[in-house]
């Protein structure tokens, strides 16, 4: 302000009287990014009500600044499918409204608890092809930024082998700690079936429920039959009451009990059930000692000490498990139940859970354990983030498609096959045109949409520090020597 009022009184302008008519002086336009798309107002030529051009040269009308091109609200007409409600400021930063330019703000936790509702679910799906730019926007707007808000924390399963590691190894680390490793010879972490944090989340129940996906995993999605879910229910509480007061059990002390029938639990059965029930239990022995057999360091022993939720942002790292067999999805399911028992004693906190390859958790066995404990989860703050490439593998009427279809905060990414664009405007309920804009979304654009506004299209923006540490070619960057 005083530098423009010194400027001001030069030549006659400087002149008491005049110095009250003097033109505006021009401010130098700020420095900044030129981007073909953004229109710079002081560059325009002005509007027609500036007639006189004489006038207009000696800088006497004020300069024609056109601001944004128009507002959410207004934008709306250009393209009602588009452009959703203004978001407003609640939560954190999206993006960009691609039409209108205005920011987008959303958190869907804080959208969860903000009263009246404006979600009624916390949980996220995050779809898209690969390299749409879909970690890139889960690692800034649903990891890093949250946590700045208060009594917020992040766990990520984070399947994506960069340079030998996970890529949220760079993120967390910057924060201070260290990514929780699992690999399938036996160097890295172990997570206990049996581990006492399950039941006190779930109950027996859910334990018993862990052990039925875990062993249906093992044989690539094979339900069990009704004599072998008994089978496996007894075992469980064989090796419970065996050990009350003891050491912790673990995986390996319930495998002598499956096909062990209890003779005064099954005292009415015939010798022929009796025998059947042996059979079962030892069909579910044979799957589960092949698992442990193959997964040997993963599944064998007690919960190691560093699988702890101490920290604000914790990674379970299993880029390094092998993409083929049920090595990611056991970790998963593991790691999800272990978490509810473990998040028990910590009320007052939000946890954002992120599924990289979220495919693992929704297509498949595990996606029963999602959705029935989907109330306890809420109860105990947590928003799980599902990342998936496309949803044309999720079967019809499976419990994954629910959980989905429930999800209330949608991100859509770039999906190149028409077929799966056309799978999210009809699963999320975009409008008709909005499946030919997915396939061609440019990589950090996406299909926004929450709760049962319509959709808006919005552009990611990263600052230049959240580029640094999220970027996933960074590696190959380091090896090109750009770096
Ligand atoms: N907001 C963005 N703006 C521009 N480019 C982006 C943006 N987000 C991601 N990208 C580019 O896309 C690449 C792949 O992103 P990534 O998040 O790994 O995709 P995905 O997880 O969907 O496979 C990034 O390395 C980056 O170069
Ligand atoms: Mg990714």
């Amino acid at each position: 302000m005083s530098e423009h009022k010194a400027d001001k009184g030069k030549g006659i302008w400087a002149l008491p009287v005049f110095r009250a008519f003097a033109p505006p002086v021009e401010t130098p336009p700020e420095e900044r990014e030129k981007s073909s798309s953004e229109i710079v107002p002081w560059d325009l030529p002005g509007t027609p009500l500036r007639t006189k051009a004489s006038k207009a040269a000696r800088g006497f009308y004020a300069p024609a600044g056109v601001g944004a091109p128009t507002t959410t609200r207004q934008a709306e007409i250009l393209n009602t499918a588009l452009i959703g409600p203004p978001t407003g400021t609640k939560g954190v930063v999206n993006g960009r409204d691609v039409l209108s330019r205005t920011s987008i703000s959303h958190d869907p936790v804080t959208a969860y608890n903000s009263s009246p509702r404006e979600v009624s679910s916390p949980n996220t799906v995050v779809m898209g092809d690969v390299g749409a730019g879909k970690s890139s926007f889960v690692k800034t707007v649903c990891v890093l930024r949250p946590l700045l808000l208060q009594n917020r924390r992040a766990v990520i399963f984070d399947k994506k082998d960069q340079a030998g590691e996970g890529e949220y190894s760079n993120v967390v680390r910057r924060y201070g700690y260290e990514p929780i490793r699992f690999t399938a010879d036996g160097t890295g972490t172990r997570l206990n079936l049996m581990d006492p944090m399950i039941a006190r989340g779930t109950g027996v129940k859910g334990q018993a429920r862990l052990l039925n996906i875990i062993t249906r995993l093992g044989r690539g999605d094979q339900s069990l039959n009704e004599w072998e879910e008994e089978a496996l229910r007894a075992a469980l509480l064989m090796t419970l009451n065996r050990f009350e007061g003891g050491r912790t059990p673990v995986l390996a002390d319930v495998l002598p009990n499956l096909g062990v029938v209890d003779p005064e639990r099954y005292e009415s059965l015939s010798p022929d059930a009796r025998d059947k029930l042996h059979q079962a239990g030892l069909s579910v022995r044979w799957t589960l000692n092949g698992l442990l057999d193959e997964y040997a360091g993963l599944l064998d022993g007690e919960t190691s000490s560093e699988v702890d939720l101490t920290g604000k942002l914790t990674s379970f790292d299993i880029s390094q498990l092998p993409d083929d067999g049920p090595a990611v999805p056991v970790v998963m399911a593991i790691g999800n139940m272990w978490m509810l028992g473990r998040l028990r004693n910590e009320r007052g906190w939000a946890t954002t859970v992120v599924y990289e390859e979220g495919w693992h958790m929704i297509g498949g066995p595990s996606a029963q354990l999602i959705k029935s404990n989907q109330k306890l989860s809420r109860g105990l703050g947590i928003s799980n983030v599902f990342v998936m490439h496309k949803g044309t593998d999720i079967p019809r009427d499976s419990p994954g498609i629910t959980i989905v279809q429930e999800a209330q905060s949608i991100y859509t990414f770039r999906q190149g096959r028409p077929e799966d664009a056309q799978w999210a405007q009809e699963t999320f309920g975009f409008a008709p045109e909005t499946a030919q804009t997915i396939e061609k979304l440019r990589d950090g654009y996406y299909i926004f949409k929450y709760g049962s506004h319509p959709e808006t299209h919005v552009q990611h923006i990263r600052s230049q520090w959240e580029i640094d540490v999220t970027n996933t070619d960074e590696a190959l960057a380091a090896a090109a020597g750009r770096e």
